[in-house]
Parts: C-alpha cells; sequence; structure tokens
C-alpha cells in the first residue's frame, strides 16, 4: 500500500491540527442551531468520524450515499443510491465532503439538499483541486481544509478503486498504481 504513495501531501499531523481549527470555527458558527451535518458517503468517512468530535454543540448525524465514480474519472451520472434519513426542511445543514474536484458531486448533493427547504445549508470540505473544477459550476464551499494542486491522491478515507482509504495520510498515487 504504502509503496504506492509517490508522496505524503499532508501528514497524519497536519489533518488533525486543521481539523481542529475548522472545530473550532464550526461550534462558534453552529451553536444553538442544532445542525444536521450530512456527510457524502463513502470517502467522507474517516474525516467525518474526527470532524463531528471537534464539533462541541448539538448536532445529529446523517449520511449520503451517490454513485458516478469509478476509477479516477467521473463519469457525470450522478444517483442518490441513500437519501438523508432526516427531515431537514428549516434546519441548519452542513455538507461534509472528503474533495471538491469537478464539482458535479457537491453541485448535484447541494442542489438535491437545497430543494429540501434547509433554514442554511453549508459545505465543508477537507480537500479542495480548484484547477480541476468543470466550467459552469460556481458553487464556492464555505469550508475548506486545505486547497491542493491536480493530483490524485489517496488515504485519510479517498480511495482508488476502493483501496487506500485506511492510510492515516493524504498522498499521492504513483501513476502506475493506477496505469496497472
Ligand atoms: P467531483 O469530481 O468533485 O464530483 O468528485 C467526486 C468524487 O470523486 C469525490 O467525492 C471523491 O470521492 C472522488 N475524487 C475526486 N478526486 C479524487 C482524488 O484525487 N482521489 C480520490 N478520489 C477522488
Ligand atoms: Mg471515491
Amino acid at each position: 500500500m504504502e509503496k504506492d504513495i509517490l508522496e505524503v501531501l499532508l501528514t497524519e499531523q497536519q489533518i488533525q491540527h486543521r481539523v481542529r481549527e475548522l472545530g473550532e470555527i464550526l461550534s462558534a458558527e453552529y451553536a444553538g442551531k442544532d445542525p444536521v451535518i450530512v456527510g457524502v458517503l463513502k470517502g467522507v468517512v474517516v474525516f467525518y468520524a474526527d470532524m463531528i468530535r471537534q464539533i462541541h454543540v448539538p448536532c445529529q448525524m446523517d449520511f449520503m450515499w451517490l454513485s458516478s465514480y469509478s476509477g479516477t474519472n467521473t463519469t457525470g451520472q450522478m444517483q442518490v443510491k441513500r437519501d438523508v434519513s432526516a427531515d431537514i426542511e428549516g434546519r441548519h445543514v452542513l455538507i461534509l465532503e472528503d474533495i471538491y474536484d469537478t464539482g458535479t458531486s457537491l453541485d448535484f448533493t447541494y442542489k438535491h439538499l437545497l430543494a429540501k427547504k434547509p433554514a442554511s445549508l453549508k459545505i465543508c470540505t477537507l480537500l479542495d483541486k480548484p484547477e480541476r473544477r468543470k466550467p459552469g459550476i460556481t458553487l464556492q464551499p464555505d469550508y475548506v481544509g486545505f486547497t491542493i494542486p491536480n493530483a490524485f491522491v489517496v488515504g485519510y478515507g479517498l480511495d482508488f478503486n476502493e483501496h487506500y482509504r485506511n492510510l492515516p495520510y493524504v498522498g499521492i498515487l504513483k501513476p502506475e498504481a493506477y496505469n496497472g
């Protein structure tokens, strides 16, 4: 697993430090609002588990599961495999995502949840790859952990063909690992 990593982009310590910083900001933002924190599966699971424990205000956990992505390229076809279970109408909703890449999935998620008429809807993404944004996608994440260069990364929940999610850091995958 480690042998397929070209370079560690974000160490475990850097990530934990940033998660604590974001936690302070989000705790202040959502004090007294009892937010519903929606994680987009599966890539967000590791970030979600760390992030939620740094948000020191009452909140509710929920998840969505989309399908569309395989390998290193988005097919563009989005589908809700599993919707949120909470009734979010009139609630303060925070979307947690692993990475904002082309923007297709977050844009889809945002519109899907906005249609349910939440009181507010914000986005927190661990990683942002602005260079990859698809033309026409103007949505800006409200909170970003790290802005990263245009490279395919794995670890801390992010996968390549369902592998590498359990690496404790974010690393750049060697091209030969996905070229076979
Ligand atoms: P989108 O292109 O912004 O729609 O990104 C959709 C999904 O692609 C993300 O939620 C990730 O699961 C996956 N993804 C995008 N870039 C990477 C990457 O560099 N490594 C691993 N997964 C990625
Ligand atoms: Mg993925």
